[in-house]
């Protein structure tokens, strides 16, 4: 399994993200919620909305449109039967965060440290 850096954890404040650009389009959203990292798909699959508009907390994270509401860890969708959101490996290391493929090229970052709102 391959690790990407994808950028500096002192970018993200406590309950911060940011968002990077997968080599097949997809693009993910990084974020820190409880004093963990999560990496997930940046868009709802309910109808698209971007997921960083929405709420977090205690793990989960709903989404600003229609309210469905996931599970950072496993992805499952929680009050939505049928749906889920992808979940991605995340670690960190003296300070930098990485995503993990397997065999997959490095992903593009597009690095933009905003707040989340809650
Ligand atoms: S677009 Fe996210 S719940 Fe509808």
């Amino acid at each position: 399994m391959k690790s990407f850096f994808v950028g500096q954890l002192s970018a993200l404040e406590e309950e911060g993200f940011f968002t990077a650009k997968l080599p097949d389009g997809k693009e993910v959203l990084v974020l820190r919620c409880s004093g963990s990292l999560y990496a997930i798909q940046r868009r709802c699959p309910h109808e698209g909305a971007p997921l960083e508009k929405g709420n977090v907390w205690n793990k989960m994270i709903r989404c600003g449109q229609h309210a469905f509401t996931f599970d950072l860890e496993t992805g499952e969708g929680l009050n939505c039967t049928g749906y889920r959101i992808e979940c991605y490996a995340v670690t960190e290391k003296d300070g930098k965060i990485f995503l993990r493929f397997d065999g997959a090229p490095a992903p593009k970052v597009r690095f933009a440290a905003l707040k989340m709102i809650f």
